[in-house]
């Protein structure tokens, strides 16, 4: 049978590419976003995939929008924690508010999309947990104090939930992307731009596509004994 997945952050850049790619793999996707109505119709109306509005940062929203699709598609095997946004300034600069938004949606916002669905896959003796964390949360980056420590921060989770998960069927996962060629990356200065390029060693941005492979892979039967683990897809820029 078919299985279902979410993808959260999956109407643009990085989780629009792997709403596809797990939908070219068989399953049902559903794909949640938290205000682009825009962009999430425009996806929609060109992948056929399902659209949910909601917020990551919002436990009770996260609960509901779940509910929501396990009505429509069935219980969720597979929970891709992909949402995520940078809100950059040096510390000394850092608004509280700044840092609050920044953990609020990337590390509480893997904790508000796990916990509802958990116990439904410990139930069900089936689950795949991928988070996409980031090559900053590996080795730091100026201006990131709050990125770089939320993106760490799913990095701990991944590895405590996995030895929870383990013993029944539940594989708990990251990937730490590099830089990918996605609306995150093309909104800062192009010679910012270049000057990150110059600092990868295969000599060009990453893309979507080549995220959401690994996400399929580590989504699929073949990867049940792979958990705890980071992918690390990064062009040569960092090695852990
Ligand atoms: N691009 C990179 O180079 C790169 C590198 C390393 C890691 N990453 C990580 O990869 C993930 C995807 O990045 P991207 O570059 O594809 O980002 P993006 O192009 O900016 O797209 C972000 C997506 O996340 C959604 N989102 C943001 N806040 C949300 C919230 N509170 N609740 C639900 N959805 C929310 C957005 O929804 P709306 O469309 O409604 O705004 C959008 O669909 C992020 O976790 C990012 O940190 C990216």
């Amino acid at each position: 049978m078919a299985r279902t997945a979410i993808v959260t952050g999956g109407t643009r850049g990085i989780g629009a590419a792997i709403a596809v790619a797990l939908k070219q793999a068989g399953c049902n996707v559903a794909a949640n976003y938290a205000g682009n109505d825009e962009a999430a119709q425009g996806f929609n109306a060109e992948t056929g995939i399902p659209v949910y509005k909601w917020s990551v940062a919002d436990y009770d929203a996260c609960a509901g929008g779940i509910a929501q699709v396990e009505a429509d598609l069935g219980p969720v095997d597979i929970l891709v924690n992909n949402a995520g946004i940078t809100r950059d300034a040096p510390f000394h600069k850092m608004t509280r508010e700044q840092w609050t938004d920044v953990i609020n949606t990337n590390l509480n916002g893997v904790f508000n999309m796990t916990h509802p669905v958990w116990n439904g896959m410990r139930e069900r003796k089936f689950g795949r947990v991928i988070t996409i964390s980031s090559i900053n949360g590996q080795k730091g980056q100026f201006a990131q104090a709050n990125y770089s420590a939320s993106k760490a921060g799913d990095l701990g989770f991944t590895k405590a939930l996995a030895q929870e998960g383990a013993r029944n069927g539940i594989t708990v996962n990251a990937i730490c992307p590099g830089y990918i060629g996605t609306d995150m990356v093309m909104a800062v200065p192009e010679k910012v731009r270049e000057a990150i390029i110059a600092q990868i060693p295969v000599g060009r941005l990453g893309e979507a596509d080549e995220i959401a492979r690994c996400v399929v892979f580590l989504a699929s039967d073949d990867a049940g004994f792979i958990t705890g683990s980071t992918i690390t897809a990064n062009g040569g820029q960092y090695f852990t």
